[in-house]
């Protein structure tokens, strides 16, 4: 059924490739990454994409993929953490499912997201900047449907918080069909509740 993924967002490092396959094994289900899917097609790295071609290219491939994802249904998909953050995407993103904003401790982020790979969004940044870049971040984030605060959390206990989270959803929605289990977005966008 089109529309019933679970798409995580977030800033770098806050743990949506690892908490999205493990919560994708729970589930029963694929689990995609938009940067996989863009390094997959173009046969290079993210960061040998920003170096040759720029960071709007890789922007571009990022939008193209969010298009490609239409025909996806039923998996967990991971965004890069760019990709919900120019106008009109964080609308494609809930039109694919239920979209979690995953946030916690920044600096607990940039500390995982430098020790786990190239990052060419990290290359020459301060904290500061960082931060800011955050910050500009924040609202198109905050267009999720739900959110958690992973800060203090193992990936076990976040990956069970979603869970609960979905499961919720799916008792309140109105309409519930299909195989694996309904996990379509109904609600107005309101503001995430926080977890
Ligand atoms: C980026 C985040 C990266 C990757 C690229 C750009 C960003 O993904 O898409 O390096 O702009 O925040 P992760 O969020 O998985 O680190």
């Amino acid at each position: 059924m089109p529309g019933d993924n679970v798409v995580l967002i977030g800033f770098m490092g806050v743990g949506k490739s690892t908490i999205g396959r493990l919560l994708a094994r729970r589930l029963g289900r694929c689990f995609v990454e938009t940067d996989d899917v863009i390094t997959a097609g173009e046969g290079r790295s993210v960061p040998e994409i920003f170096r040759r071609d720029g960071e709007a290219r890789f922007r571009q491939l990022e939008g193209e993929t969010l298009e490609a994802l239409a025909l996806k249904s039923g998996d967990v998909i991971a965004t890069g953490g760019g990709l919900p953050c120019q106008e009109g995407r964080m609308a494609r993103l809930r039109e694919l499912g239920t979209v979690i904003w995953l946030k916690g401790d920044l600096q607990v982020a940039l500390e995982r997201a430098r020790r786990s790979g190239a990052r060419p969004m990290l290359a020459g940044r301060s904290f500061d900047d960082l931060e800011a870049l955050c910050r500009e971040r924040e609202p198109y984030y905050r267009d999720a449907q739900l959110s958690i605060d992973t800060t203090g959390l193992t990936i076990d206990q976040v990956v069970a918080r979603i869970l609960s989270l979905l499961r919720g959803r799916e008792k309140s929605a109105p309409q519930v069909t299909g195989g694996r289990g309904p996990l379509r977005s109904t609600d107005p966008a309101a503001a995430p509740p926080n977890v």
